[in-house]
């Protein structure tokens, strides 16, 4: 499938999605030479603007975090392309006048065009887009053309708010036009699960609970709530903003059996087997003994001291979200019955990394039980999503020597040194599959909606039960709270070190 030229309306364009990801996303398509001849951006907002303005603002994003650096010649070029529409979300006649302006950018172009909308406003507006859309006749498309949307997250925050906001997106665009992000999907390491697992033979004999002890995933940020992002991530928190959509994403792709094609359906069939077939953690008790949730206090990160959560700008004092989650789950199926999948996820952890490591059994102990180092144990495989990105293989080998002594070893491929070239952000993917109508790395209704049923039922449990486990504490800088260690200590498992 190729992309095809569209003019992109964004909506929510002076926000920092716009000016660090998007634009800088088609910016960097544009200089690889992978943009389709012709695609125009109009930015879609209330603050009033002028187009060199816009353009001004988004230029000096560009400059500091464009991948591929910033020329100030082809960025003269490319801002042509690029016009600001001012309007309130809920002025029809805004919406008339993007359908005129829309339709004077087609003629330029010569004839009807396609058109993409990407949703990227706060999220209150996203009902109100979608409906004005519908009621001028923008979300359907002139004949030979087609009119697509681009649903940024949160969607919703809980299952009843994304079954609402699901009814009104399929109100206006037929599904096969609905593209959900999830930028973690369009991470290569993230794609590569697939490719990894059923391009080698080696793998997938294994891949089961015959041979993998357990499944870690870990999702660690060492940023805080800088930015004014503590008034979004106080309402929303760790399991909400991180493990409905990418955590359950990533989990979905180690999991799943091999589809029957790699059609967005074929795939997407597969993962939402595996969200169908989670355990479910619906009752205090399950989510006491299965779940751990915390909170940073002050600390030091990389030498700086930093604040305790409940001290950060825009963070109710006396908030009762989580900042961290630790969580021992189960897929229930033949495959995986008995394996846990233990999945963490922080701000101001240590470090920026996320990784997904398989542990596999140790070998029948008969042989080597006496020889040093033996203990060290078993194979590790290690999808490192970012940074750093690559696969490693933790083996067990003989130390050189007279004797017979053991120590690990490790295989370790790096795509920065076997590929030589950097892998296109995210979003530059992305946007081109959309372009290309091939919703395979976009999150599908149903896939949503079990996530949202799984996370609904300990949102529930921690907010509304008497029997609410506790917040737990870590200090900022550190590997998360005790009791995450101790969820690990009682099935004999820790933590990989990262
Ligand atoms: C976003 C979350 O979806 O993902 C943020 O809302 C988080 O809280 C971000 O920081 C992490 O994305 P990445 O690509 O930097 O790992």
């Amino acid at each position: 499938s190729r992309a095809e030229a569209c003019t992109v309306v964004i909506f929510g364009a002076t926000g920092d999605l716009t000016h660090r990801k998007l634009v800088p996303a088609l910016y960097n398509l544009g200089v690889d030479g992978e943009l389709p001849h012709g695609v125009k951006i109009v930015g879609f907002a209330r603050r009033d603007k002028s187009d060199a303005e816009f353009r001004e603002g988004l230029e000096a994003l560009n400059k500091e975090v464009s991948r591929s650096g910033h020329d100030p010649e082809l960025w003269s070029e490319y801002q042509e392309s690029i016009q600001y529409h001012q309007s309130e979300f809920n002025d029809i006649d805004g919406y008339k006048r993007l359908a005129e302006r829309l339709d004077a950018i087609d003629r330029e172009r010569g004839g009807a065009g396609n058109r993409l909308f990407y949703i990227a406003s706060a999220p209150e507006f996203f009902d109100v887009i979608l409906e004005n859309l519908k009621s001028v006749g923008l979300s359907s498309a002139a004949k030979g053309c087609w009119s697509r949307v681009i649903v940024e997250k949160p969607f919703g925050t809980d299952l009843a708010t994304a079954e609402h906001l699901n009814k009104v997106v399929n109100n206006t665009f037929a599904e096969k036009d609905t593209y959900r992000i999830d930028h973690y999907l369009g991470k290569e390491t993230a794609q590569n699960i697939m490719v990894l697992r059923f391009a080698n033979a080696i793998f997938e004999p294994l891949w089961n609970n015959k041979y993998i002890e357990q499944v870690q995933i870990t999702c660690a940020e060492h940023l805080g709530m800088e930015g004014g992002r503590g008034g979004y991530y106080d309402k929303a928190g760790a399991l909400r903003d991180m493990v409905q959509n990418h955590l359950l994403q990533l989990l979905s792709l180690v999991a799943m059996e091999p589809p029957t094609d790699l059609s967005a359906d074929g795939v997407r069939d597969e993962k939402v087997k595996v969200l169908r077939s989670l355990r479910q953690l619906d009752t205090p008790k399950a989510i006491r003994e299965n779940v751990v949730r915390a909170q940073y206090t002050s600390g030091h990160i990389q030498d700086k001291s930093v604040v305790g959560y409940r001290e950060e700008d825009r963070v109710d004092p006396e908030s009762m979200t989580e900042a961290y989650v630790a969580l021992r789950m189960h897929v229930d199926t033949w495959r995986w019955s008995g394996v846990p999948f233990y999945v963490r996820v922080g701000k101001r952890l240590p470090k920026k990394a996320t990784e997904i490591s398989i542990h596999f059994k140790s070998p029948p102990n008969v042989l080597f039980n006496a020889i040093p180092g033996a203990a060290a144990g078993g194979n590790v495989l290690v999808i490192r999503i970012q940074p750093d990105e690559g696969i490693s293989l933790r083996m067990v080998s003989k130390l050189p020597g007279t004797s017979l002594r053991m120590e690990p070893v490790k295989m370790d491929f790096h795509y920065s040194t076997s590929f030589g070239k950097g892998s296109p952000e995210a979003y530059e993917r992305l946007l081109l599959d959309a372009m290309a109508g091939d919703a395979t790395l976009f999150a599908r209704r149903d896939e949503v909606e079990e996530a949202w049923r799984f996370i609904d039922h300990i949102e529930k449990a921690w907010h509304e039960s008497s029997e609410a486990p506790e917040m737990a504490e870590f200090s900022a800088g550190s590997w998360g709270p005790k009791a995450a260690d101790e969820l690990l200590e009682q099935d004999g498992n820790s933590w990989r070190r990262l």
